[in-house]
């Protein structure tokens, strides 16, 4: 497998094969502006043909037994295993991810087809007891799960390799076919493990990548009637209207969150410096898991805000490839413009900046913490989706929980405290899929159900869980009598 190279045409993967598209877009690195390369922009017909793809591939993989199934997901670790840098590279040239951040997301991504090959061998039923209602006495009966078909796939830019694997790794373990559009700024990441996917032995057409717009290529996955599923991550805006289009499709949503940690008066503030600048920073902040809010209680406030604010300060900002980097360009230069924009608009309203704040000669944003920020202001209320991160002070846990709560958002929240009783309250009222008692929002191994609720999303991620959503409970009954 080659490098990406210059302005290298990088085309359709339909049906195991390399598909070229009537028109290529040029793709550029967030950081540089350099052109990486050309990508083929589908239209509706090449998506269509992609599904069909998809469900000729369906009948070869749902009837594929499972160690076969787990075989082929085992070879895409080894191939990867041994190209991480290579992976690395790709990810963090198309995302600006500093690259040992895409390290760590090829290990975690490694991970994950891990996971699903070991899933793909324990797809249980149970069996019932029938006879506990005098109807069924005489029978017997179990369920199995059932592959549903062709999952349409839509995955951002942040984690543009094990978001895809989180899609990908429990549909090919689960014996299901995948069309998958990758984020426009993002489609080498998935293009790449196509092709691991090929050489690991994966039947043609069962994993079809086609790169494009939202509006053509999305649209048609969606609107289509062959797809099953949508799995989808990304913005809450395009995930309420993949559900309003989706019809009697399944839809798991993974969307965004403003997540929040509450520091109780007894946090040790030395020991969680590092773990709150990794939640809020690491990829410049473009995770839906970010840490975007603080609430400080007012015995620890001051010396908390003084030793964060320290500490992003001495991150080293600039070019992925460099292997000190920590903060990189976002995924745009819109992006940047937005999230500079609501950072002008909180102070304007009377907040403060502790650190950053401003871009740096070539137009990265600095990690910035703002302080006494007005609940109503953009950086507090919507996901920022960059280096930013607001702390205020509280007086109470109690008076925390309801800032935290007092949002859209609802995917995961983080709760230090040494209080047992403290830490059940937080752990019971805060709306979130997740609360991480001792630890921030951020937290993520790929085997936990992952999900929000409110407009965090739907559903669950993580493999067995995203097995579940893609299988069909099928019961069956034998009649042991006459009856
Ligand atoms: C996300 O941004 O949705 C994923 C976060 C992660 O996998 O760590």
């Amino acid at each position: 497998m080659s490098k990406v190279a210059a302005a290298e045409k990088k085309h359709l993967f339909i049906n195991g094969a390399d598909v070229e598209a009537a028109e290529y877009a040029p793709l550029y690195s967030p950081y540089s502006g350099e052109l990486i390369a050309e990508i083929a922009m589908a239209d509706e017909k090449l998506t269509k043909d992609a599904i069909k793809s998809a469900q000729v591939g369906f009948q070869v993989i749902s009837k594929t037994p499972s160690y076969q199934r787990a075989a082929i997901l085992e070879n895409v670790v080894k191939l990867l295993e041994e190209r991480l840098d290579q992976a690395a590279e790709v990810i963090s040239k198309e995302s600006a991810k500093p690259i040992s951040f895409a390290r760590g997301e090829v290990s975690r991504t490694i991970e994950t087809y891990k996971f699903a090959a070991e899933e793909a061998k324990r797809i249980h039923g149970e069996t019932l007891p029938f006879d506990a209602s005098p109807g069924g006495v005489g029978r017997i009966g179990y369920t199995l799960r059932k592959p549903i078909g062709v999952i349409g796939a839509i995955t951002p830019f942040n984690f543009p390799m094990n978001l895809v694997a989180h899609k990908v790794g429990p549909a090919i373990a689960s014996g299901n076919s995948i069309v998958l559009k990758p984020a426009s700024q993002t489609p080498l990441s998935a293009l790449y493990i196509a092709e691991l996917f090929k050489e690991a032995g994966l039947p043609d057409g069962v994993l079809n990548v086609v790169t494009g717009s939202g509006s053509v290529v999305g649209e048609a996955i969606i609107r289509d009637d062959r797809v099953a599923m949508i799995t989808f991550t990304g913005s809450p805006a395009v995930g309420i209207a993949i559900r309003n289009k989706a019809g009697l499709k399944r839809t798991t949503l993974e969307l965004g969150s403003n997540a929040a940690v509450i520091l109780d008066k007894d946090t040790n503030i030395d020991q969680i410096i590092d773990r709150c600048v990794m939640g809020a920073f690491s990829n410049q902040g473009q995770v839906c898991i970010s840490l975007q809010r603080v609430y400080a209680h007012e015995d620890v406030y001051d010396q908390f805000v003084e030793k964060f604010a320290e500490a992003a300060k001495l991150l080293k900002i600039g070019d992925p490839l460099n292997p000190d980097t920590y903060i990189s360009a976002l995924i745009s230069k819109k992006e940047t413009e937005r999230a500079a924009a609501w950072i002008e608009e909180a102070k304007q309203n009377g907040a403060k900046i502790a650190a950053g704040g401003n871009l740096t000669e070539d137009g990265v944003l600095e990690p910035t913490i703002i302080t006494n920020v007005d609940p109503k202001q953009k950086v507090s209320c919507q996901e920022v989706f960059a280096p930013v991160v607001i702390v205020n002070k509280v007086g109470s846990v109690e008076e925390a929980i309801e800032y935290v709560n007092d949002s859209r958002y609802g995917l995961q929240a983080g709760v230090y405290t040494k209080n047992v009783d403290k830490a059940l309250l937080a752990s019971e009222t805060l709306e979130v899929g997740a609360v991480m008692i001792n630890d921030i929002p951020t937290f993520r191994v790929d085997h936990m159900p992952y999900g929000g609720v409110k407009e965090s999303g739907t559903g669950r991620e993580g493999i067995k869980y995203a097995v579940e959503e893609m299988t069909e409970l099928k019961l069956v009954v034998w009649n042991r009598g006459d009856k």
